[in-house]
């Protein structure tokens, strides 16, 4: 729960600025039902390795992928945007506001809210490509042979297929690295939402921020970058976005 005058805050520093840059992370989506990541809840402390996002380890047994993929991708396909999506996707539709959200999630969640400008750091979980011949397809096709328990694989080469997300020790997209890291050097705004700054390069875009830019982190637990925000609200996102901007 935030105390009234944190929101008030939020609202005026919204208000405020016009070119607003978001990074957000797991905690963005948590109330849309998908787990984050290092929580006390989170699918670390669940017993999910850090290796089931690990490219060599993919690449070594694609099947340890696979067998968590079986409740994370069918939880992530069917899940819908939050308030807390809705509310950026609003802030970005009023007049004379620019926003961008660079996002670690796979969930696409933000665009399926109406987010105009998204770059997806970790790539998505909608569509996959083949490893050996490059074809690329919708992931929902791949479901049934992920829901029987087996390595999907292309029906013409036969290759394993990997969903476009990016994995430990795979480097980021370019287009959305260089998109995001020019939006944080152009915002006056920088809004850190449902992160806990643990995974770079994506943890270090606060830090190509503009000296008089101001920072507002909102996230349930502290993370290291609370002793340089403006405003720092350990809250619901979806709760705090809500309250602050509407559009739920
Ligand atoms: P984490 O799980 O590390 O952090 C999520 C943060 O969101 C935590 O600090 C929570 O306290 C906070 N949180 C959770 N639910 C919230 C809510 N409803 N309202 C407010 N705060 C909430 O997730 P990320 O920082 O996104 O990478 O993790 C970064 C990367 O590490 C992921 O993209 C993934 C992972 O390993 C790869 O797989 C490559």
């Amino acid at each position: 729960m935030n105390p009234p005058d944190t929101i008030v805050r939020l609202r005026a520093l919204l208000r405020d600025s016009r070119r607003i840059t978001c990074l957000t992370g797991a905690g963005m989506s948590t109330e849309s039902g998908i787990p984050d990541f290092r929580s006390t809840r989170g699918l670390y402390a669940s017993g999910v390795s850090e290796e089931v996002f690990a490219i060599r380890a993919f690449e070594r047994d694609p099947g340890m992928f696979y067998t968590f993929a079986r409740t994370f991708l069918r939880d992530t396909l069917n899940a819908q945007p939050n308030a807390g999506h809705r509310a950026l996707a609003a802030l970005a539709r009023l007049p004379g506001k620019d926003v961008r959200v660079c996002t670690q999630n796979i969930d696409t969640l933000h665009q399926a809210a109406g987010s105009p400008e998204v770059y997806p750091l970790h790539g998505t979980l909608q569509t996959a490509h083949c490893r050996v011949c490059g074809e690329r397809t919708e992931s929902a096709a791949l479901w049934p042979e992920i829901a029987a328990g087996r390595v999907p694989r292309h029906a013409g080469c036969g290759g394993v297929m990997k969903p476009d997300i990016v994995f430990f020790g795979e480097p980021l997209p370019p287009d959305a690295w260089e998109a995001s890291a020019r939006a944080a050097a152009a915002a006056d705004l920088f809004l850190v939402a449902g992160t806990s700054l643990a995974v770079y390069p994506a943890a270090g875009l606060p830090a190509l921020r503009a000296p008089a830019c101001r920072l507002v982190i909102l996230n349930r637990t502290a993370t290291p970058l609370d002793g340089e925000a403006d405003l720092v609200l350990h809250a619901s996102i979806a709760e705090t976005l809500e309250q602050a901007i509407g559009g739920g």
